[in-house]
Parts: structure tokens; sequence; C-alpha cells
């Protein structure tokens, strides 16, 4: 055959890596597997089979975790953590070092294992799954190193309990235990029932490298092993998985006080604008759907490409799908491998099987005889609310639509509940630069897709969950502020039954609601007594319809989270301004209503505060992460959104300006429940505010009953975010109704906050996204 000929057939011999390595490790280590716990294997207990899914053989038998099992393991880790955060940054960074290198010199073991458990072709878990874990070690080890110098003020969290799924095994546990131990946690691993042999493998590594006792436990099993690491005394949970398990680990967890961070799934668009080099955007797309059999949570499953293109790279796309190679994913000429479990094909069929309308397109391509394989999948023709443009089918289906302008090309790819990533294709410049920032995805690629790297954040938005795992980013959800929090004390509103007018002429406070003074939807209002029980004035009793109102006077608001730095700067600047010169009146009410002589102190740091926030607006700034490609990793921060604040009582000025500002800074509209014991000096604050060029929306002020407020907050689909810091604590009542949209919350848990100091960093974190751009950079 000549090279000409080969070239037009691209028929290509197979050539097949050697299975024998892995399964004599296997066979080494007795082919049961117990659990890692405290540093030693357990016996195996009673468990099931892990198969290989591309020919249904028995790998290994793993043991199925007990309760006993996962306690021992949390009091493995629990034990360990002390003396391991103790060891400081740069001990530890000796530790994950070793460990990297460790995984390098067993590298293809890795990855034979990786794609005899999951199905994955060996081309993949070779050069991305494993050289990925490895590089998320050794970036983490750097992060140990600089902990006790960059991250001053920041510790460990504690104990975290890791769950994560089938896709990317290794990775997936890298992504967990790097930055975890480098922060000096411990950590309770399970991984997925489907895949858990690299982790064991892991588990030996852990032991080779020295890894002290306790700090990397692994126990084995289904979601029910998951549920009891998630009810167990653990600091942390982090998730990788389906939205619908988040979703219930965001209502276990409510209140508990645990930190959470949640990676759920996609139905990422992949935009092709008319202008984009057309053979690159197919070679793209094969990686973005066909790459892990379109088993990954950021897959670019929907395809939206522009009109005036579209019949002619279907027909390109279609060509492409008809070369793919099918097959025995240990063969390194395969580009597409084993569904992960015959219950994955199940569910994959199942959806397709469903669809009624749109035009199917199979890769006419030879299938394996047998094994757990399912054919490149191409659907045209579907309209945006059709269940497949919308649900996740997590395999290698694209479901693909058209767009006519920019414009309609943005709303498509943003009509999802979703907001993992999205991909887009462009030669030009300016195009790319104007939609990436439009597109709501925590990770966005421009001309390329799936990159990940350990310097830079990935994560979502939405329902694609809340975190980011990488880069400096990521190491926020591994750390917490150091130092003890103490007990929230409740305060009671003064009780008082005198009628006496407060002033010569009555004046009730209203609400503020889109820059307008607003009476309660109830029509009711409750007086508010000093501490001797002299009436001070009347403020409305807010209620749903009033928390609706204010949403969608914050939502109307939208313009202001695309003004400047500058201009916000400029606007708190001059709210202090305004404040300063009504100092006194202030302060007189802020003691009035309390009893007590703070109130100056207190309008002194909340001016303090705003000044803060109006420095930090134009400077709380992202970062480029030089990632080891020919791109650049822009990690920009976007404003959450609306942001629901139940104010605290002890410092009713203060701690309403300390989250205010900050958020608006940031371009948050925000809706604030005053504090519920002395609310009228924020009822006082809307004259501030009308003076000070504030937009009308971005501010809005409710005053009645928190749990009531809150409720509907917290339950509200408009609303980004709910902070609580309320006197009643309302902790887990928010975070449990939150659970529906998965909204981001930030709650007391009856912990007290300390608001004499200048904690501005928290509220600017809290108050933003953060957003991985990757354009190509560089030669
Ligand atoms: P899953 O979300 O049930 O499993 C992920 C991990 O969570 C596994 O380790 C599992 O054992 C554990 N788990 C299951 N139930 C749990 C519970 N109640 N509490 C704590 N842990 C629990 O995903 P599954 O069933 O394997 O796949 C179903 C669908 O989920 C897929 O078809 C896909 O659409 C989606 N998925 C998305 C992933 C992503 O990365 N976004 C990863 C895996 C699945």
């Amino acid at each position: 055959m000549t090279i000409k000929e080969i070239f037009e057939t691209m028929d290509y011999g197979p050539a097949p890596e050697s299975a024998a390595d892995a399964l004599a490790w296997l066979v080494d280590m007795g082919d049961r597997f117990g659990h890692f716990i405290n540093g030693e294997f357990t016996a195996p207990g009673d468990g099931f089979d892990s198969k290989n899914p591309a020919t249904g053989e028995v790998l290994a038998t793993l043991s199925q975790a007990t309760q006993g099992d996962v306690d021992a393991a949390v009091t493995a880790a629990r034990k360990a953590q002390g003396p391991w955060a103790a060891l400081g940054g740069a001990g530890r960074a000796r530790y994950i070092y070793a460990i990297a290198r460790l995984m390098q010199k067993h590298a293809r073991l890795f990855a034979v294992l990786e794609t005899m458990d999951n199905g994955k072709p060996i081309r993949e878990a070779r050069d991305i799954d494993i050289p990925l874990a490895q590089r998320h070690f050794y970036y983490h080890a750097g992060m140990a190193q600089l902990q006790d110098s960059e991250l001053q003020g920041r510790e460990a969290l504690g104990v975290c309990g890791q769950i994560i799924p089938w896709n990317f095994p290794l990775l997936m546990l890298a992504w967990k235990v790097a930055p975890a131990i480098a922060m000096g946690n411990t950590v309770v691993l399970k991984p997925a029932e489907y895949t858990s042999l690299t982790a064991l493998l892991f588990a030996d590594i852990c032991r080779q490298a020295g890894l002290p006792k306790g700090v990397v436990n692994i126990v084995t099993g289904d979601g029910a092993v998951g549920e009891m690491i998630v009810n167990a005394d653990v600091d942390k949970i982090a998730f990788t998985g389906s939205t619908e398990v988040g979703k219930r680990i965001r209502a276990a967890t409510a209140g508990s006080g645990k930190a959470l961070t949640l990676e759920l799934g996609g139905k990422s668009p992949y935009i092709v604008f008319d202008d984009a080099d057309l053979d690159s955007a197919v070679e793209g797309l094969v990686d973005a759907i066909w790459f892990n059999q379109g088993q990954v949570c950021c897959a670019g499953s929907r395809l939206l490409v522009q009109e005036t293109i579209a019949e002619k790279f279907h027909a390109r796309l279609r060509a492409r799908m008809d070369k793919l190679r099918i097959g025995n994913p240990l063969d390194k000429c395969i580009d597409v491998g084993a569904v992960v479990d015959p219950v994955q094909h199940a569910r994959i069929s199942e959806l397709v099987g469903a669809c009624t309308e749109g035009d199917i397109h199979q890769a006419a391509i030879e299938m394996p005889a047998s094994g757990c394989f399912y054919p490149p999948t191409l659907i045209e023709g579907l309209t945006p609310s059709d269940p497949l443009m919308q649900e996740e089918i997590f395999g290698p289906v694209l479901v693909s639509t058209t767009f006519r302008t920019h414009a309609e090309a943005i709303e498509l790819a943003n009509n999802t509940r979703y907001g993992l990533a999205a991909t887009l294709w462009t030669e030009n410049v300016n195009l790319a630069l104007e939609v990436a920032p439009k597109l709501v995805a925590g990770v966005v690629w421009v001309n390329a897709t799936n990159l990940f790297d350990a310097a830079a954040g990935f994560g979502g938005v939405r329902e694609s969950g809340f975190g980011r795992e990488g880069g400096w980013a990521g190491l926020m959800a591994y750390t917490k502020p150091a130092g003890k929090v103490a007990k929230l004390a409740p305060i009671a509103a003064f009780e008082g039954s005198s009628s006496e007018m407060p002033d010569a002429i009555d004046r009730t406070a209203k609400m503020y609601v889109g820059g307008k003074q607003a009476r309660p939807d109830s029509g009711y209002s409750k007086p508010v007594y000093g501490p001797k029980g002299k009436l001070l004035g009347h403020v409305g009793i807010g209620s749903r319809k009033d928390v609706r109102n204010a949403v969608e006077a914050a939502a109307g608001a939208k313009a202001w989270s695309k003004t400047t730095g500058h201009l916000r700067a400029q606007i708190l600047y001059y709210i202090a301004e305004n404040l300063s010169a009504r100092a006194d009146e202030f302060a007189a009410r802020i003691d009035a209503m309390t009893g007590k002589k703070g109130g100056k102190a207190e309008v002194e740091a909340s001016l303090d505060r705003l000044f803060s926030a109006a420095a930090w607006a134009d400077k709380f700034d992202g970062s480029a992460a030089g990632v080891p490609m020919r791109a650049v990793a822009l990690a920009m921060h976007e404003p959450v959104g609306s942001i629901g604040v139940l104010c605290p009582d002890e410092a009713p000025l203060l701690g309403l300006i300390s989250a205010m500002a900050p958020a608006i800074a940031m371009g948050n509209r925000v809706v604030l429940a005053a504090s519920e014991a002395f609310p009228l000096v924020a009822t006082d604050l809307y004259q501030v505010l009308e003076t000070s060029d504030l937009p009308a929306g971005v501010v809005n002020i409710l005053t009645g009953p928190h749990a009531d407020l809150g409720d509907t907050m917290a339950k509200h689909l408009n609303l980004d975010a709910v902070w609580s810091f309320s006197g009643a604590d309302l902790s887990a009542k928010l975070e449990a109704a939150s659970a529906g949209n998965l909204k981001r919350t930030w709650v007391n848990n009856g912990t007290a906050f300390d608001w004499s100091k200048d904690q501005s960093r928290r509220f600017l974190e809290a108050a933003t996204e953060v957003k991985t751009i990757w354009v190509p950079y560089g030669e």
C-alpha cells in the first residue's frame, strides 16, 4: 500500500496497549479490595464487582462501605488533621510533590487501569486524564509552599468529605484531593461505584509517598455511602456529579455549617459563527462531544451554528463522524471507547429513543460486536424547548440548531437552567471578546474546547453548581478565615406601650423599592420602641409581594452590572459623603433604638466600609493564568447578580453597609431586609441613597419579619444569592429552600460576625463569580 493510499483510506491497523501490568497489579492486590483507612487497606467486606465496560470482564471486587467504615475513616481523618495542618505549607508541599512524582513514575499503569475500568480510549487516559491529574498535584505542591506567605489569615477547614463521579475517576480525585491536603485539610473520598480502581491505586501511591496516616482515606461503595459521608462529622462536602444529587446534598447539609461546593451537570452551547475556521470548529466539536464518549459535564453538547453556514458545517461534521473509530479502548488508534456501564448505555438509548422530532444521524461506522458501545450521534432540527435540547444526555449525542444573528446566538446559548461552560468559534477577535462576557457560564473557550488546567478555575453558575476548582479561586473552597467564631446572641426588639407620637409630625418609615418609597403590600405596620418603651416610629410589615417587587426592581437595574468600577466607586464615595453630612442624626437614631452610646462609632465605621468598597470597586480584579499551552486563561470577576441580604441586629447600620457596599461595588443589585429589632436606621438610609446618584433598583430596602422575607428570597428564582446575618438563626431553612435552584447562600449558622473589623474582602468574594475565559495566546 502506498502512503497516498494509506492517507486516503485512513485504514489503521490495531495498536493495542498491553493490559498485563494493570492486571498484574490487580492480582498483587488480591483482586478484592477493602477501603483505605488510616494509611492501610482494610480487609475486603461485602461488595460488588467492578467491570470493564468494553468487555464485560470482572476486574476486581470492591467493598461496599458500612457506616462503621465511614466512621472509622472520618475518625482517622479527624485525628490526622491537626498534625497535618501543623506541618505548615512547606512541610506538606514535600509530600504532595512526592505524590506527583510517583504518579508520574506510574503514569502508564494509571492510564491502562483507567481505560479498563472506565472504557475511555487509552489515548485520552494517557495524554489527558493522567498528565492533568499529575499536574494538579505539582501545582498544589506549589500552593502549599506559598500558603503561609500568600494566604495569611486563612486556615484549613478540617475534614473534607469528597464524592466524585465516574467520568474522570483519577482526574476528579486529583481536583478534590490536591487542593484539600495542600491547605492542611484531611479527606475522606468516595470514588464512583463503577470506577474505583485508580483511586485505590492512588491510595497505594499515598502509602509509598509516606503520607501521614489518615490524611487521605478512601471508602468505596454506591450512593448510600455518599449519603453517609454527607451526614458524617465532616467540615466540608465537595461533590461532582448529577444536578439531582447535588440538590439533595444541598438540602441534606442545610444549616449544618458544612462548607459545600457542587460541580454539577451542564448542557453547554458550542457556537459556530459564519466566519469561523470551519475545519477547526469541526475538529473542536469532536473533542467537545465525543471526547470520553460525551460523558463530560462541560461537553459541548448543544451545537448552535449560524444559519448561513449550517448546511455546509453539518455536511463536514457528518463526514467527520463517519471517519471516527470506535472500539477496544486499549487500542491507541481508537477515537471513541465504551460507555461506562450498561446502566448509562440504557439511559442514553432511552433518551434518544424518545426523540420524536429532528433528524438523527448516527455515524456510519463499524460498531464492535459486543461491549457497551454507543455510536456518535447528531440530532438536527430540534426546537429550543425540546427535552433533548435542555436535558443532559451524558453520552456521545450532539443536538443542533441554528441562529441568524449574534444576539440570537447568545439568547439560545443562555436558554438553559445550567451554566457550566460555553465554546465559541469565530475568526473575529472583536466578536469573540464581545460575546464571551455575555455567555452565562463559568468557563468559556474561544476557538478551542475542553481545555483544563490546575491554574485555571473550573465550575459553574445557575444549576451547574457553585464553587471553583483550580487556581487561586479554588483555594477559597478549602480554607476559611482563621480564628474562632463566637456564638451569636439573639437580640429582641424592645417592647413598649407608649402611644406618644415620636415627633411633632408623624413620619412612618416606608420601604424603598425601585428608587421609590413603598408602603407594605400587607397594609400592616408595627411600632418600634426604644429601650425605655418610648415609641420611636412605625415600620411596614413586608411580605412575599414586597420581596417580589424588590426583586423585580433589582432585575430592572441590570445596567448597573455593566457600569465601570470607576463609576461605582464615585457613587459609593458620594453615598459616604451624604451619610457623613448626616452622621449625627444617624448616630442619634442608633442610640435611641439600641439604648447604647455606640451610634457615633457605628456611623464612623460605616463610612469607612463605604470608602473600602469604593476603593475596591476598581481594584478587585481578575487575573490571567499562565497555563501550559498556547492559551491564556483569564479569570474574570463578574457580579453574582441580585443578592438578598438579611441584615444583622448587632450593628443595624454597619452590618447593612458592610454587606451592601461591596455587593454594589462589584456590580450586584441588592434587596436588603433591615435589622428586625432596629429597622429605623435602614429606612432613614433611603434619603442618603436618593441623593447619591444611585440608579433606582440597585439598592432596595424592606422591613418585616426575616423568617418570611428570607423564605421568599431563598425560593425566588430571580435572586442569585441570599446572605443571612439575621439574629434569628434561619440558616437551615434558607439553605434548604435554596436547593430548588441551587442559589448561592452565605449564612451565619448562629455564629457572630465581627462587624467592628473591615472584612470587605470576604464580601467581595461572595459578591463575585469567577468566569474563566480561555483564549488562544502566544505561539
Ligand atoms: P450521580 O450524581 O448519582 O453520581 C455521582 C457520585 O455521587 C457517585 O460517586 C455516587 O455514588 C454518588 N451519589 C449518588 N447518590 C448520592 C447521594 N444521595 N448522596 C451522596 N452521594 C451520592 O450520577 P450517576 O447516577 O452516576 O449518573 C447519572 C447522571 O448524572 C448521568 O447520566 C449524568 O447526566 C449525570 N452526571 C453528571 C456528572 C458531572 O460531572 N456533571 C458526573 C456523573 C453523572
